[in-house]
């Protein structure tokens, strides 16, 4: 039988709450078959930041990389919170695990399920995946600021993009529109970025030609936005960077039913280190403690992390059983923990 170890990092708000119940649905769909997930817990975010000042220490990531996956729920205090003043619990830990752990592929899967309640009268068929770059762009962290705090203050904010790394994740975006419906579409703002976004261009122009059977566009990012909403069949596999993909895709979690069924991953296509999973959303502030957040988001990145780690069999059935639970929603809205429940019983049956 194999073994499997999880990282497991709730992490602060709704996390721990979403996370249990993906937990929940992991159990009974690996109940029956012979592999065993075995969970180390890291008790990581604004809670243990507040209780120890740590982040996420050398030891830490060093006990994460060992891992084989990791399952996160999501981090981050309430704004606004004057003890975290000094934190940034989003780069110091979120960030630094994508990068430390080379998660070059941020995989964001957007369908829209029959019965899933969406803001479109018209929605027509939704399934495209956003594979947002995930290691560079403008959250690489090079900047700072001058005459900070005075009226003459000077704030960068570089983008790095490097050759290197927009290849990897365009051959990766590739690969998976080779198993779809064979389209690519670029998304940046190559009419005002044009340093960044001409390679982006280029890039994407070079690959495509090993691709002859991939249809290939480009459409700037605030024309996306538009697209999203008014003709989202047109979308297949989007590739684009760090930046854009993150606001692309709250937009995509809710043209397809709420940002709570918003899954993703966090992949290292080389297996070099362990990819993590985890919702697209964040920690909830508003709704944390009162079993109101959906745990879908959370369960359906289960499925992904199955998938990636080649369980396809069991991440099918999550699937399933998450798409027959969005098919019987009805309007009485049900706990947290009621949702989890319904969907374990469901792969199980
Ligand atoms: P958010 O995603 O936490 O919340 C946005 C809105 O969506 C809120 O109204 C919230 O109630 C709702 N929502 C989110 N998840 C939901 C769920 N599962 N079910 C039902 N409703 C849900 O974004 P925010 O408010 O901008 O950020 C809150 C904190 O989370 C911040 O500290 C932010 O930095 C952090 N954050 C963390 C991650 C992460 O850990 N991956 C992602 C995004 C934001
Ligand atoms: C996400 C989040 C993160 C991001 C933040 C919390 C660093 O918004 O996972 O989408 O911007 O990538
Ligand atoms: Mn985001």
């Amino acid at each position: 039988s194999r073994v499997i170890k999880l990282a497991v990092i709730p992490g602060d708000g709704i996390g721990p709450e979403v996370v249990g119940e993906a937990e929940k649905v992991l159990d009974a769909v690996t109940a029956a078959s012979d592999v065993t997930f075995d969970k180390a817990r890291f008790s990581l975010g604004a809670a243990r930041y507040l209780e120890t000042g740590d982040t996420l220490t050398d030891d830490d990531l060093a006990a994460i990389a060992t891992q084989d996956a990791i399952l996160l729920g999501a981090v981050g205090g309430v704004p606004g919170d004057p003890r975290l003043k000094d934190a940034n619990i989003e780069r110091g830990l979120l960030l630094k695990l994508r990068f430390s752990l080379d998660h070059y592929v941020n995989l964001r899967p957007s369908k829209l399920y029959p019965g899933a309640p969406g803001p479109l009268a018209e929605p027509g068929e939704i399934d495209f995946v956003v594979v947002r770059e995930g290691t560079e762009g403008p959250y690489v962290g090079n900047g700072g600021s001058i005459r900070t705090g005075t009226a003459h203050e000077v704030a960068n904010e570089t983008s790095v993009n490097t050759a290197f790394g927009i290849e990897r994740v365009v051959r990766y975006a590739f690969e998976v529109a080779q198993k779809r419906r064979k389209k690519v579409t670029l998304v940046h703002k190559t009419n005002v970025l044009v340093h960044a976004g001409g390679m982006w261009k280029r890039i994407v122009d070079a690959v495509a030609s090993e691709h002859p059977d991939v249809t290939v566009d480009y459409v700037h990012i605030d024309a996306a936005t538009i697209y999203l909403v008014t003709n989202p069949g047109r979308f297949d596999v989007i590739v684009t960077d760090n930046l854009f993909g993150d606001i692309l895709t709250d937009l995509a979690g809710a043209v397809t039913g709420g940002i709570g069924l918003a899954a993703s991953g966090n992949i290292n296509p080389d297996g070099a280190f362990p990819s993590m999973f985890e919702p697209v959303h964040g920690s909830a502030p508003d709704i944390a403690g009162q079993q109101k957040a959906d745990p879908t988001a959370a369960i359906l990145s289960v499925a992904l992390m199955l998938d990636h780690l080649g369980l396809s069999g069991e991440a099918a059935r999550v699937t399933r059983a998450v798409e027959e639970d969005i098919a019987h929603r009805g309007s009485t809205p049900r706990t947290t923990a009621q949702v989890g429940d319904a969907i374990a019983a469901a792969v199980q049956a």
